[in-house]
């Protein structure tokens, strides 16, 4: 007979963060220097759909991504299918009678329905799927907080791209990074009127990957060190307390409080880095506008490693909030396209 093949298919979705991770203090094992908290998206606006495979007749380790080969040499992608490929090689000697898929190669094909590392977090959704993928492939028992421990391995931000919802990555003080991992602050049904709003300014890939900006960043900013002791303990808690209190108010004065700063940690950085472009900063323009209009803030902006804006509003509001960022920014110079998500970000079956 033939040999076996094993499948398993899986998707994740983006998370979008409201407190920002910016700096690591161990590159290798990605250990963060501040926690951060985020909101994941829904999965059928910004998602990676991945299928996992495995077979004896397999010679190596493979991943596709939107139909490319990719390298899969490299220390995260190794951690990744090594941690993963050790949980399913514990199953197998407890239980002999399992198929020892931990002998067999990988074959990995991802495919995103959003632009690749323009700054939409797409590592956070391609390591969340792989590892989800693979999980569920070699049917391991592991939870998604257990699994956000390799998944952080393969980017950071993608340990938070286990859960839907409110998710917290808490930095952790172990330096084996056991207890650098994703838990989930609030189901996306807890607050069901909250939505994103996203702005494709440009679909092209980002100057600077987040990993050497990063490291940029711890090197030479002094700033940076301020805001990763005195500002994001404060924040994260801060930010908690506005999601459990469904407080939008709370909730988007530190998310474009948070964006700010560390846009502002990316200038501090020598040479500085610049994610944000003219129709980013007429982006930001136009919410402040719409905020100050309303008497109130009734949207938040938030931008990543990217000229991409992310607007979180409430349903309620989302006439007012899209109708005055179609106005404001249809003309503006560099604009490819406009993609709402207006949708509530879930959870998926785990
Ligand atoms: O997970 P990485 O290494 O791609 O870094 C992500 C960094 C930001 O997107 C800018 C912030 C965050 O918390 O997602």
């Amino acid at each position: 007979s033939s040999p076996q093949m094993y499948v398993a298919s899986t998707t994740a979705p983006v998370n979008i963060a409201v407190i920002k991770y910016w700096g690591k203090c161990d590159t290798k094992l990605n250990l963060p220097t501040n926690s951060s908290l985020s909101v994941t998206l829904s999965q059928s606006d910004l998602r990676t759909h991945t299928t996992a495979a495995c077979s004896p007749t397999f010679t190596e380790n493979r991943l596709y991504l939107n139909n490319e080969p990719q390298d899969v040499s490299g220390a995260r992608q190794q951690a990744c299918f090594r941690e993963l490929k050790a949980l399913r090689k514990k199953l197998e000697d407890a239980d002999p009678a399992l198929p020892k898929l931990s002998e067999h190669n990988v074959h990995i094909v991802s495919e995103n329905n959003f632009p690749t590392a323009a700054g939409l977090a797409s590592s956070a959704a391609g390591f969340a799927a792989l590892v989800r993928a693979i999980a569920d492939l070699y049917e391991l028992p592991d939870s998604p907080t257990d699994l956000s421990r390799i998944a952080r391995q393969g980017s950071g931000s993608a340990c938070r791209s286990l859960f839907g919802g409110y998710v917290a990555w808490e930095m952790g003080a172990a330096a084996d990074g056991s207890d650098s991992l994703a838990v989930q602050v609030a189901e996306a049904s807890h607050w069901p009127t909250m939505r994103a709003a996203i702005l494709v300014v440009s679909a092209a890939k980002k100057g600077v990957s987040s990993t050497s900006g990063m490291q940029a960043t711890v090197a030479t900013s002094e700033l940076f060190e301020h805001r990763a002791k005195h500002v994001v303990p404060k924040r994260m808690a801060a930010m908690k307390k506005a999601v459990l209190e469904r407080d939008f108010e709370s909730f988007a004065a530190l998310t474009m409080a948070d964006s700010n700063q560390f846009h502002a940690v990316c200038l501090d950085t020598m040479p500085p880095i610049f994610y944000l472009n003219d129709v980013s900063r007429a982006s930001i323009r136009v919410v402040e506008e719409i905020n100050r209009v309303a008497g109130r803030a009734v949207a938040a902006y938030t931008f990543d490693a990217g000229p991409n804006c992310v607007v979180y509003y409430e349903e309620a509001n989302e006439a007012l909030v899209l109708g005055a960022l179609r106005r404001y920014t249809a003309g503006v110079a560099g604009w490819e396209a406009q993609e709402v998500a207006a949708s509530v970000p879930e959870g998926f079956d785990v």
